[in-house]
């Protein structure tokens, strides 16, 4: 989409900060501009700032510093015409303990002219739910996707969900995750799903944003990632402009994480995994002298 001949942006966060009433940032001079379409995986271990970031884009935490915008929209500016752009699905999902999933859904409609009950009651099929059904009587997991048909049902061109695989057993991931994919690609929005594992939403995210410790550490397409990062056989062989991050692998083995550049060693490196690529990153993240 191009509005005034530049590009107008999905999500936006421009120098943003968020300090909460500790003295500590959760988010610091966090740049973000994520074209429209398709679904980026954010990614973070527990603290980095991840909820922060989703929930400054539907207007619930005022940035300390910087601002965000939702296809060009400031949620300070004009909190209204900002999250109607937006299906956010919350971290723990807010259901109410009375009332049943197709209920959950007549309230959706009540609260937003616009949300359609038809397409959210598919999606509650497809992904094995009952009508009927209260949240006491579902699963961790039918929670989670009563979650994202209600945000599937706002048809909102912005989709935030914030963990939404965390309580999912893996049959229920892949699950939850060809209904996203399917609804992405047929409505065309732009979906951000936060993990803190980059296995789980791996299949199917597009483009990965790494934060960690309120700061963005990475912001690349996978196939970008994966062509740009090998395995390292050993750290004299690299000139220094290569070096990622060295960190032990599943068996404590040690791994080098080192950019391709065509030369020197190439015989000997092997191609990283994306899980690998973002592991070292967060690893650079944490021992910023070694970084890069
Ligand atoms: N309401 C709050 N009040 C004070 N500190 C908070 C609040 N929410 C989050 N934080 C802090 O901000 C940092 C980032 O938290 P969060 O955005 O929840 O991270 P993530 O979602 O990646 O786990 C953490 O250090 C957390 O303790
Ligand atoms: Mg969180």
């Amino acid at each position: 989409m191009v509005a005034g001949g530049g590009q107008l942006h999905a999500l936006e966060a421009h120098g943003l900060g968020k300090r909460y009433k500790s003295r500590l940032w959760a988010l610091r001079s966090v740049d973000w501009a994520l074209p429209t379409g398709a679904i980026t995986a954010l990614v973070g271990p527990n603290g980095a700032g991840k909820s922060t970031l989703m929930k400054a884009w539907v207007g619930f935490e005022r940035p300390t510093e910087g601002s965000v915008a939702v296809l060009g929209i400031d949620p300070w500016q004009d909190r209204r015409a900002a999250v109607i752009q937006v299906g956010y699905v919350a971290q723990t999902p807010s259901l109410y303990r009375e009332l049943s999933a197709d209920d959950h859904l007549a309230l959706a409609q009540t609260l937003r002219r616009t949300f359609d009950r038809g397409l959210a009651r598919r999606r509650l099929q497809q992904l094995g739910i009952p009508f009927d059904a209260r949240p006491t009587e579902l699963s961790g997991g039918q929670q989670a996707q009563l979650g994202l048909a209600l945000a599937l049902g706002t048809r909102a061109p912005v989709l935030l969900l914030d963990e939404p695989l965390a309580s999912l057993d893996p049959l229920a991931r892949r699950e939850f995750l060809a209904v996203l994919v399917e609804a992405v690609r047929e409505e065309g929005s732009t979906a951000v799903l936060s993990s803190h594992i980059i296995t789980d939403v791996e299949a199917a995210c597009g483009r990965v944003v790494v934060l960690s410790g309120g700061r963005k550490l990475l912001d690349a397409t996978v196939p970008e990632l994966i062509a740009d990062h090998v395995i390292a056989p050993s750290l004299e062989e690299l000139t220094p402009g290569r070096f990622v991050a060295a960190f032990e692998g599943p068996a404590g083995e040690p791994l080098i994480l080192a950019r391709r550049d065509g030369t020197v060693t190439e015989g000997l490196d092997r191609p990283a995994t994306l899980e690998e690529v973002v592991i070292g990153f967060l690893a650079a993240g944490r021992s910023p002298a070694v970084g890069s």
